[in-house]
């Protein structure tokens, strides 16, 4: 059905979300402080709608002119029945932005924050409604990776945690709630726990940037596009699955466990870091990189949404 949605911080990802839900066939209706946010926006919009395309996700009567701007968060929320807010990732001002917002919309819609990291039973510290608060987490560019983590503080309803699994569901998302508060919720430690040891083992000299990208991208992150940790070693148990794993390398595992490392991000190790990738880009500008990691997504992504 279709419905208006408030998209609060139009950059790269409030852009990103506005143009999947302008696929899905919503309004969308958005607010930016910056001089350069209506522009920003509708151009994402337009260069995202053909991988829109090509995945199949644009409903009929979907289309970017359904986008509108506005000039204050409460323009874009009248009448909005769901609010994607997507400011920058700093809790005053976000504790700000949710306020403004909260005094703008009747209780019973849902708001949900991008956030990367920050606690929505702290961002909501100022709303009358908190309950109808929820983190709403996606995944960089949020128009073609499907995971949503969905997070409540304190005093989330249920029901607030339901409407939004629902709603990014119908948008062809795949939820998944998170069911206790933690920093950085689920999938950013789980990226930070691989980094972190990505980064000891370049800074103790065991192996360079590039080869530790490739470690992942030519091995275990082509069955990470389609299922995670504990399903990839069920099947490396063989016919036995994870019982025989755990008996057979859950010790072995045990052991790597507890010698990974424990890096500091010093300058110096940030140089290592900053210097490797630049050696792996191989001159490739960052806009080159992107539009060649989405032409691959798309591909990836036909093949992990198939049965
Ligand atoms: N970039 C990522 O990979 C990524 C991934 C998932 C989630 N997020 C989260 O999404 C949110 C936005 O990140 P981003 O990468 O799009 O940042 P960004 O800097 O690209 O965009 C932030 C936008 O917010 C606008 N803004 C500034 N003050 C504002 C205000 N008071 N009210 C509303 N908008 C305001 C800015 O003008 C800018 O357009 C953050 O909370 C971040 O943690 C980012």
């Amino acid at each position: 059905m279709s419905q208006r949605i408030a998209v609060i911080g139009a950059g790269t990802i409030g852009a990103s979300w506005a143009a999947i839900f302008l696929a899905r066939g919503h309004d969308v209706a958005a607010s930016d402080p910056s001089p350069s946010g209506e522009a920003f926006a509708r151009r994402f919009i337009d260069n995202a709608w053909p991988a829109l395309e090509a995945l199949g996700l644009v409903v009929p009567g979907a289309s970017p002119t359904r986008f509108s701007f506005h000039a204050t968060p409460a323009g874009a929320c009248e009448g909005a029945s769901f609010v994607q807010e997507s400011g920058p990732e700093r809790e005053d001002l976000k504790i700000e932005v949710f306020a403004a917002i909260d005094a703008a919309c009747p209780a019973d819609v849902v708001i949900a924050s991008s956030s990367s990291g920050l606690l929505i039973s702290r961002v909501t510290v100022k709303c009358k409604h908190p309950e109808r608060c929820v983190i709403g987490h996606p995944f960089n560019p949020p128009h073609l990776i499907p995971l949503v983590e969905v997070v409540g503080g304190d005093k989330t309803s249920p029901e607030a945690i339901t409407k939004a699994m629902e709603f990014y569901r119908a948008l062809g998302k795949h939820p998944i709630h998170i069911r206790k508060e933690v920093r950085g919720h689920v999938a950013n430690r789980l990226q930070a726990a691989l980094w972190r040891e990505a980064v000891s083992l370049v800074a103790d000299g065991v192996v360079s940037v590039a080869d530790a990208d490739a470690a992942i991208a030519y091995g275990p992150g082509l069955r990470w596009a389609l299922m995670g940790p504990h399903l990839t070693f069920h099947l490396a148990g063989g016919e036995g699955g994870m019982p025989h794993f755990m008996s057979h390398l859950g010790p072995a595992v045990q052991t790597w466990m507890d010698d990974l490392g424990a890096p500091r991000l010093t300058a110096p190790v940030q140089k290592a870091i900053i210097d490797g990738v630049a050696e792996e880009a191989n001159g490739r500008t960052i806009p080159e990189l992107q539009k060649w990691r989405d032409r691959k997504l798309i591909e990836i992504l036909k093949v992990s949404n198939s049965a």
